[in-house]
């Protein structure tokens, strides 16, 4: 600093009060006795005053101008009341100014003005407090003190140490003069403070406007921490966000943001994308990048970004086509299914000469447990393809095959891109399970979707919903699987190369448990072939006795029972021998009682029920057809979940049978007076179709005459108002089915025996099959080796109970 220092001498204890001082007058400040104030001075008539005072005795008025705007005050322009004061410090400023450290001592009050020339000069008289020392002093200087204590507090340009002064002024005067010299107030206020000779009505003038102050502060402190508060929640967050990113910065870690991006981009970059998947990802990546990360839009765009990259793009398999190997493949997974196996071998020789795999559909059509979908397993691995399944069984949501828009809180793709994101690859072979169970309903039509699916023409740009952009699947090997095509929409079916799979004869369920589930079951419960044995018996009973199935999975699953007892025996050490054989006896204790037995026999055994074969989407059965009567005028009620047809056929089995009561042994004059009520049990599965009329012809008949069916005898054909057999499908299925049930005799309409070339010699060798051509046919053969009871009326004749029908020897 280059301001020169002119220190003044100490000023004398006792101050001489001159008649006449100098004045200089101050703007907008007022100074009080005892405080210390810095002043500036510019004017140069101030200049010469102060320079003349501090020469001489340092002593001078300080007297406040009314007007702060006027240049040169006068006389006029001045208070009456000023203070004297003593100069201890003036600096000079190199641009010429003065700086004044002045300390005040008492009031004054103009007397005479004696020149206004250079300076002001005038004669003052002193003007003393007017002080009585009464409580109400005492009182109001403890409040004084107590006030500006507390806005000392809360004004921040008020030092702390301030505090602790004001409590030690006790003078109640002085006290006042601190409070209004330290406070910022404006100069008129603080003139008339300075005025008031009585300390009592300045102490009140005081403690109102310390009053007023302290209202104003602290309703300023309110709003200011409550705004605060709301500033500080938003604020938070980006200072802490701030935070992370230099500690980040500091740990040489980046920013995180800006890492993620980076590395969707390096991931980008090593795909090899699409040209306009790439652009599309581009654009997303550029949006993400101008995004906070805590904005909700960024995590919806990089979830989009992740699915892209995930995605196979342009990734496939080499295809295997070497039939030969193809063949291996599917003889070492699958026993027998001759037929399926040329179709599918067929399929793919096609596929071979075409070089061209897309475009075909296959579709295996079967009960369950046949093996449809360990077939298309198999398929892919003959062509060295990765596989994948989904289920679109119960399905009704569009949505769920083709995904939901990107807008949708939580949207993803639709299962179809989820499978080949799993597959890693764009040509899997894809296997879409139960096919025939798609529903429809209000959220739009799933069929629809996988059309588009499966569509060779569309299937090259199929467009999901989330992705929004067009994805290959033509190179897709689709494989459906169904229990049944009644349901499948026929412009899918349209598309498909059909491959029927039968259910299994007991001989096929042997080959294949021996072969294929026992040593697959075996490896899966950690057991050594060479040290346990399942006997050959041991698996026919679990086949007969211990599953009913056209398939063989409940067969798989109760090996698989089996073999987890024995393997806990071998476990805790129970067996010593070094061979452990799983014969009947071990079965039966081990599956209990067995499942399916006698169920025909207990059915049959009262008069009224009759045994149907029946062809349903789990493949063959066998369904029982009950009839009974109460007194009523001949109505027939039926129940049991029949379709149309079915009820149909149950009006015209009734009507024949009472267009025919005669020749039956039956008093015409029964059914006007009897209602009859037909019934199937079987659950709720819903049963229709033409086929069951034979059936409940039977059961009539065999209630109307008081005489059970025989015991061994399925039955199956469509029944005219004549009483002819007409044909029906599913032959195959149904003998099956009376097989597995223990039948020994099939009744079939006449016109479907070309059918049973087609039957396995097994199922020739134990079934009986009896063609008919009449209901009487059909009567004959039913009441075959039935016991008669006693006629349930007396005068009722006799029907045959033999016809030309081929009955067995063994049966009479
Ligand atoms: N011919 C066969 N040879 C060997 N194993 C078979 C054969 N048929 C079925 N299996 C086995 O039976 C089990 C059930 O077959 P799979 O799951 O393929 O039945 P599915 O026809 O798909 O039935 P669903 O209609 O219920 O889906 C599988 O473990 C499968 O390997
Ligand atoms: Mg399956």
């Amino acid at each position: 600093m280059s301001e020169a220092l002119v220190d003044v001498e100490e000023r004398p204890d006792e101050l001489t009060f001159p008649a006449a001082l100098p004045v200089l007058p101050l703007k907008e400040t007022v100074v009080f006795p005892e405080s210390v104030t810095p002043l500036a001075i510019g004017q140069e008539r101030s200049i010469k005053l102060v320079e003349d005072v501090v020469s001489g005795d340092r002593v001078l008025a300080l007297v406040t101008v009314r007007d702060p705007g006027v240049e040169q005050p006068g006389w006029d322009d001045l208070y009456d009341v000023g203070t004297a004061a003593v100069i201890h410090k003036m600096i000079k400023v190199p641009d010429g100014t003065l700086r004044i450290l002045v300390q005040g001592t008492q009031r004054i009050q103009l007397d005479q003005r004696i020149q206004a020339d250079p300076y002001l000069v005038g004669e003052f008289l002193e003007l003393p407090d007017k002080l009585e020392e009464t409580p109400e002093v005492e009182a109001l200087t403890r409040n004084v003190q107590n006030l500006f204590g507390r806005v000392i507090g809360l004004v921040p340009y008020l030092p702390e140490e301030l505090q602790l002064a004001a409590s030690n002024v006790e003078d109640p005067s002085a006290l006042c003069n601190l409070v209004a010299s330290t406070l910022r107030l404006k100069t008129e206020e603080k003139q008339r403070l300075l005025e008031l000779t009585d300390v009592a009505t300045r102490l009140r003038g005081v403690s109102a406007i310390l009053n007023r102050e302290l209202e104003v502060l602290e309703l300023g402190s309110k709003i200011q921490s409550q705004v605060q508060e709301e500033m500080e929640k938003g604020q938070r967050e980006f200072f802490l966000r701030q935070q992370l990113k230099a500690i980040q910065d500091e740990l040489g870690e980046g920013d995180a943001d800006q890492a993620e991006i980076n590395e969707l981009r390096s991931r980008l970059d090593e795909l090899d994308l699409p040209e306009d998947v790439r652009k599309a990802a581009e654009r997303e990546l550029g949006r993400l990048e101008k995004l906070p990360s805590a904005a909700a839009e960024y995590g919806v765009i990089r979830t989009y970004l992740d699915w892209l990259v995930s995605l196979p793009w342009n990734k496939t398999t080499e295809d295997n086509l070497d039939l030969e190997h193809a063949r291996h493949i599917l003889d070492e997974d699958h026993f027998d299914l001759e037929k399926v196996k040329d179709r599918i071998l067929e399929h793919l020789a096609v596929s071979k000469l075409k070089n061209d795999l897309s475009g075909q559909i296959l579709c295996f059509v079967g009960p369950p447990g046949v093996g449809k979908t360990s077939l298309g397993q198999s398929i892919a691995r003959a062509l060295g393809r990765k596989f994948a399944r989904l289920s679109v069984g119960g399905v009704r949501d569009e949505a769920e095959i083709r995904g939901h828009r990107r807008t949708y809180i939580g949207a993803m793709p639709g299962t179809i891109i989820r499978t080949i994101r799993d597959a890693e690859s764009m040509n899997p072979v894809l296997l879409i399970d139960e096919i025939d169970k798609m529903g429809t309903d209000f959220r739009g039509d799933p069929a629809s979707a996988m059309l588009e699916v499966l569509d060779p023409e569309q299937n090259k740009t199929f467009r999901d919903h989330y992705l929004d952009l067009p994805f290959d699947l033509s190179k897709v090997l689709f494989i459906c699987t169904a229990n049944t095509l009644d349901t499948i929409p026929s412009p899918l079916l349209d598309r498909m190369d059909v491959i029927q799979l039968s259910g299994y004869t007991e001989d096929e369920k042997f080959g294949i448990a021996k072969r294929y589930l026992l040593p697959k079951q075996l490896e899966a419960h950690g057991l050594d072939p060479d040290r346990l044995k399942v006997t050959d018996n041991a698996i026919r009973l679990i086949i007969r006795e211990y599953t009913r199935e056209s398939g063989v999975r409940s067969l798989e699953r109760r090996l698989a029972d089996v073999l987890r007892k024995a393997a806990r025996q071998i476990a805790e050490g129970k067996t010593r021998a070094t061979m452990v054989r799983i014969d009947d006896r071990r079965v039966r204790s081990g599956l209990g009682p067995r499942r399916f037995e006698g169920e025909v026999r207990k059915r049959t055994a009262e008069p009224g029920v009759a045994t149907g074969l029946a062809f349903t989407a789990a493949g063959g059965d066998v369904l029982f057809f009950e009839a009974t009567a109460y007194p009523g005028k001949g109505r027939l009620t039926i129940t049991g979940q029949l379709g149309e047809v079915m009820q149909e056929s149950a009006q015209a089995a009734l009507s024949w049978v009472r267009a025919h009561a005669e020749q039956l042994g039956v008093d015409p004059a029964w059914f006007q007076e009897h209602d009859v009520h037909l019934h199937v049990p079987a659950g709720a599965v819903p049963k229709d179709g033409p086929s069951a009329g034979i059936t409940m012809a039977v059961a009539i008949a065999s209630l109307v005459r008081n005489q059970p069916v025989a015991e061994d005898v399925g039955m199956t054909g469509e029944i005219t108002l004549t009483g002819l057999v007409l044909p029906i499908g599913g032959i195959r299925e149904k003998a099956l089915a009376a097989q597995r049930a223990g039948l020994k005799r099939v009744i079939l309409p006449r016109d479907n025996e070309p059918d049973l070339k087609e039957l396995p010699a097994e199922t020739k060798r134990e079934l009986e099959f009896i063609p008919v051509d009449s209901i009487e046919d059909v009567l004959a053969a039913a009441f075959d080796g039935a016991p008669r009871r006693e006629k349930r009326q007396a005068n009722l004749k006799v029907a045959s109970s033999r016809s030309q029908a081929r009955v067995s020897p063994s049966r009479s």
